[in-house]
């Protein structure tokens, strides 16, 4: 009796995982095919100068509540801190930025990867004026503390004097001292978690983000080795 019970309990469940993953496979399909419908614009630098000078003013206290109503917390921690390595870190982070990534999940130029499609469906449900909201309320959560690396780090030549044999820019002239991020859209580094520096840097190297307006930052990610890219990683990360 116990028995069939279960039994009966477990088709059903059996029962219930078929028929989600054939709604899901039907939703992948039907997502398959929007993507290759949906004309996705990439940026122009004078399209994204005017995307910038049209953000609207965020308010960090909306902010807040909308990184508490959407969910946003559940994955991205109280205050923007990373749960897992893998995910990035959001605290501190340049508002211009992070108002720039939303809009980009949002319109799919940003579409790397699945962990990506999770910020495709997410932003979609935001208006401008929310993406600057949250993106002002994490700016104000302010940068974790991390003494500069010294100069025998690996990756220092590259931080702060670049390649130009290959043409690198050092990464400080854009991403700041100490990887506290530059002007506009350029990203502070400095927290950014190992696993996920390493992915997103490889994805803009292998060309699967681009969403960067004119390459201004793949044609540097592009020369990088692996070591390279993992010595940077360990440069920026806190721990
Ligand atoms: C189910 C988990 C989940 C939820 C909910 C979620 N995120 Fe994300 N978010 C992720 C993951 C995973 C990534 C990394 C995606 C990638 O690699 O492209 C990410 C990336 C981001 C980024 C890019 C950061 C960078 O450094 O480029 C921003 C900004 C962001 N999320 C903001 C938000 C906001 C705002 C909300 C709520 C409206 C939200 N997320 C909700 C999982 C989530
Ligand atoms: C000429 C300016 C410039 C230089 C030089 C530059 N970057 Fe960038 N970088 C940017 C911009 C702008 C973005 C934002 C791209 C976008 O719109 O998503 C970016 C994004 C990034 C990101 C993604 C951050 C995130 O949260 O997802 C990483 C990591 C990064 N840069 C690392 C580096 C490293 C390491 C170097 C040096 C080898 C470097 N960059 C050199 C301008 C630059």
């Amino acid at each position: 009796m116990t028995h069939n019970h279960s039994k009966r309990q477990a088709d059903r469940w059996g029962g219930r995982v078929l028929a989600g993953a054939l709604l899901s496979m039907a939703l992948a399909t039907s997502a398959q095919a929007a993507e290759e419908q949906r004309n996705v614009v990439s940026w122009s630098p004078a399209s994204w100068q005017s995307a910038m000078r049209e953000m609207p003013t965020g308010d960090a206290q909306r902010g807040k509540g909308l990184h508490d109503q959407r969910f946003c917390a559940s994955c991205h921690g109280e205050h923007g801190e990373s749960l897992t390595g893998n995910w990035p870190h959001l605290a501190g982070q340049r508002a211009e930025y992070t108002y720039k990534q939303l809009l980009d999940y949002a319109d799919h130029r940003r579409r790397e990867d699945s962990r990506a499609h999770i910020m495709n469906e997410v932003s979609e449900q935001l208006s401008e004026q929310e993406m600057a909201d949250l993106a002002v309320f994490y700016e104000q959560q302010g940068l974790p503390d991390k003494a500069k690396p010294d100069s025998s780090h690996p990756a220092h030549e590259l931080v702060s004097v670049g390649d130009p044999s290959r043409l690198i820019t050092p990464c400080a002239a854009c991403h700041g001292n100490n990887g506290s991020g530059g002007i506009n859209e350029s990203p502070s580094l400095r927290g950014q978690p190992h696993d996920y520096f390493v992915r997103t840097m490889k994805m803009f190297r292998d060309g699967a983000r681009h969403n960067d307006v004119a390459k201004g930052m793949a044609q540097f990610a592009e020369p990088l080795t692996d070591e390279e890219i993992a010595a940077l990683a360990d440069y920026y990360a806190v721990d």
